[in-house]
């Protein structure tokens, strides 16, 4: 399948899964949040890399949708942790129902990830669980880094890295790797593809911290500035943290020490300090950095399939992204 029609594939069969359950309170939230926008990424990177590996797309459906279940629960555990009230260009599910909901039905979201994780072919199955529950645990690890830096103003750009290897890249890798495991892929060409997932997933971060400044809300579908209200360390952050001559540097800790600083000044001043440092084309650089990292490792997988190609071109589309 060409990567549109995996989509639609993943599209309509994500929509199957959540319509006329009960209790209602429960359910509609999360039909909610997975009925609108949202790229797939990960699903899609579950079934292409199956394909690449010469797997079944019927086998390796379920545990596709399942980590599309799991990534949009931790985008709503997520939006309550950062206090942000729009994703995919609507309400956030604890402001338009409330927390206790937000919570609840993420965690039905959750188990219901791990069940169709569970689908899969019995003698593969401990292997997947394995990969997904440690993917899983290193999220949670990844989201406690980046909220513990929120309050720090001595993270590193390194301590940064290692952060977002684990709140994003490590997901994005374990997608291409199940897909690689279900299809039977050796070990070795299933490392390559995690690798490949990591620069990926890493470039892919350091442009979402970018959007988050620089980004336009209508594309982006989140408010623009919400990183730079809550402190967040990203890459933009820490580096011009490191990076900034004297003054600015004390500019820029005067703007994250201000108690109730007017929002709109806030974001207007950091933004300003960041593009006069040139933090944006900094930023830039590193993601292209992983790039290259990740089509080394693409370039080193054994099978020689038109899927290659593709990863190649997502990679690069991923770079130019607006949402
Ligand atoms: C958002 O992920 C969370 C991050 C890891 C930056 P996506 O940008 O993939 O979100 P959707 O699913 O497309 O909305
Ligand atoms: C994404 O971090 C990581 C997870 C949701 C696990 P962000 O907090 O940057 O994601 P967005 O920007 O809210 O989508
Ligand atoms: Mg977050
Ligand atoms: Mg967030
Ligand atoms: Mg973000």
């Amino acid at each position: 399948m060409e990567v549109k029609e995996i989509m639609s594939f993943v599209e309509e069969n994500l929509r199957k899964l959540y319509t006329n359950r009960e209790p209602k309170g429960l359910y509609e939230p999360i039909s909610y949040v997975l009925s609108v926008g949202g790229k797939r990424i990960r699903p899609t990177f579950v079934l292409l890399s199956n394909q690449m590996f010469g797997g079944d797309k019927l086998e390796v459906l379920r545990p596709a949708l399942g980590i599309e279940v799991f990534h949009n629960f931790t985008l709503v555990h997520d939006d309550i942790m950062d206090r942000a009230d729009k994703r995919r260009g609507r309400e956030t599910i604890h402001v338009k129902w409330n927390e206790s909901t937000a919570i609840l039905s993420g965690d039905a979201m959750l188990s219901e990830a791990y069940e169709l994780m569970c689908s899969a072919k019995p003698e593969l199955l401990p292997s997947l669980l394995a990969l997904f529950s440690k993917t899983v645990r290193e999220v949670y690890e990844g989201q406690q880094f980046d909220m513990d830096f929120e309050s720090r103003t001595d993270v590193s750009p390194s301590e940064y890295m290692s952060m977002i290897r684990l709140k994003t890249a490590v997901l994005l890798a374990g997608a291409l790797k199940v897909g690689a495991i279900l299809a039977g892929a050796s070990e070795k060409d299933a490392d390559l593809i995690y690798e490949y997932g990591i620069g990926i997933g890493l470039a892919f971060q350091i442009k979402d911290d970018l959007l988050d400044v620089y980004g336009d809300t209508a594309k982006f579908g989140k408010n623009i500035g919400g990183d730079i209200l809550c402190n967040k360390k990203t890459f933009l952050l820490t580096t011009a943290l490191t990076t900034a001559d004297a003054e600015s540097k004390a500019e820029l800790l005067k703007w994250i020490n201000a108690e109730n600083p007017n929002p709109a000044e806030k974001i207007k001043a950091v933004t300003g300090i960041f593009t006069r440092l040139g933090i944006d084309k900094a930023a830039e650089a590193e993601m292209k950095r992983q790039y290259d990292y990740a089509l080394k490792s693409l370039s080193e997988i054994s099978v020689d399939s038109p899927e290659k190609q593709t990863f190649a071109n997502i990679a690069k589309d991923l770079l130019y992204r607006e949402d």
